[in-house]
């Protein structure tokens, strides 16, 4: 059992470089990559993302995703910047993914019974806002 977690995690995400940077040890199944985003990344859908992400995300992620959340040095890894290179290498369905499980056997928390699904999605698309914008 161990092994074979070894080996899910080994074989998470695919540039190793960017891990080095910010840390992010995440696994993703290949279900993830094929969720499509329902939602329009329309105004709306994107200040609802924003709410979210200050009640439930930004203690550990930090304003506009930073990285510099007043929790970010406490957790395991270290909460990694969102408005990064490496996320926008991330389809909208893995980050949804990511939020809706967490990612397991570190401090990102699984957020699916607390979050309303199609939520998550705006959550999706204002982290997409805060990449494209650096
Ligand atoms: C308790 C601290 C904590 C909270 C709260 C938290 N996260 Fe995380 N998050 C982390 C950590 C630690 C990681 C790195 C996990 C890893 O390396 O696999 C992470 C990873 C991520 C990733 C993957 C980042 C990447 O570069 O691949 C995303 C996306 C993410 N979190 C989104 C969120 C969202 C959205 C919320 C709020 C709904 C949230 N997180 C709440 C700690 C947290």
């Amino acid at each position: 059992m161990i092994i074979a977690l070894a080996a899910i995690i080994a074989s998470g995400c695919s540039e190793p470089s960017e891990h080095d940077k910010n840390n992010p040890v995440h696994s993703l199944p290949e279900e993830a990559k094929g969720l499509d985003n329902p939602a329009d990344a329309s105004d709306e859908s994107i200040s609802d993302g924003a709410k979210l992400y200050k009640d439930y995300c930004l203690k550990c992620h930090g304003e506009a995703g930073n990285g510099l959340g007043p929790w970010a040095d406490t957790t395991d890894p270290r909460a990694p910047a969102l408005a990064s290179d490496h996320l926008l290498g991330h389809g909208d369905g893995e980050i949804w993914w990511i939020i809706a499980k967490g990612s397991p056997g570190t401090s990102m928390p699984r957020y699916d019974s607390l979050i309303d699904e199609h939520r998550m999605w705006n959550i999706v698309n204002y982290i997409r806002s805060l990449a494209n914008r650096n």
